[in-house]
């Protein structure tokens, strides 16, 4: 997979694309990532990327023209067939696991950050394919947003997160949260592992963990277990869960 992000402030991306998984993923090519400057596809001497708005009022407007260049020149060297274009916008649908894996199914992302007070709506109109937002509150631009999209599409991609199971095991992945995990010390200050997990009988973890996610669920985000397909065995776990969080 291919990511093209369009940023007049390119350099922001260096450090969180630079390291650990992200930079694996694309040492390996698994995923490229591309910023690319609007600025450079202006061609007055002041390289002017923004104006006031029209009808008056506070901030400065995006261009439209650097950045409909700067699509274009992405769109003409690339020969993706399935590709889309996302407008990174407090306005958006709000991003979730679901978009993330969606968006991994994607040959070419095109991540347009906007700053100052927006973009010229004629690019939200004719040129994006839709705009996302990373939650409800507002950013001084689309940056942070960006690199928040392309990390959580990159580890959904096969092969970039290593172990195949790692993806499944998340936090939203089956629509619950995750269980705990523990490691090395078994004590540490006094604190202690779960026995079961010491046990080595698979079955009794895999059920333990299947409860603890199901609780952690049913404990912080309970709106979400609304929206999963519960087994048998999972109804008869939050019956005990139930009971347990009562002190019964
Ligand atoms: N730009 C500014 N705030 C944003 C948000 N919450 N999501 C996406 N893009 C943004």
């Amino acid at each position: 997979m291919r990511i093209d992000i369009i940023s007049l402030f390119p350099d922001m991306f260096t450090g969180p694309l630079g390291h650990s998984i992200l930079k694996r993923a694309q040492d390996s090519g698994l995923i490229s990532v591309h910023v690319t400057n609007p600025r450079d596809f202006t061609y007055d001497k002041h390289r002017i990327v923004d104006d006031t708005p029209f009808g008056g009022g506070a901030g400065m407007v995006m261009k439209p023209e650097p950045i409909f260049r700067a699509v274009d020149s992405i769109v003409n060297a690339s020969n993706a067939q399935h590709r889309r274009i996302i407008l990174m916008c407090p306005g958006g649908q709000v991003f979730d696991q679901d978009k993330a894996r969606e968006l991994a199914g994607y040959e070419q992302l095109i991540l347009l950050c906007g700053h100052y007070e927006g973009i010229d709506a004629r690019i939200r109109e004719h040129v994006v394919d839709e705009a996302v937002s990373i939650g409800d509150y507002v950013l001084t631009g689309g940056e942070l947003p960006a690199m928040v999209v392309t990390d959580a599409v990159a580890r959904m991609i096969p092969g970039v997160l290593g172990a195949n199971a790692s993806a499944e095991q998340d936090s939203f992945y089956n629509g619950l949260l995750e269980y705990p995990h523990y490691t090395r010390p078994r004590e540490f200050n006094g604190w202690e592992v779960p026995e079961i997990l010491l046990s080595g009988d698979h079955a009794k973890i895999e059920r333990w963990r299947r409860k603890e996610s199901l609780r952690a669920t049913f404990i912080r985000r309970p709106d979400l277990l609304e929206n999963v397909e519960l087994s048998p065995l999972d109804y008869k776990l939050l019956k005990e869960i139930k009971s347990e969080q009562a002190g019964g």
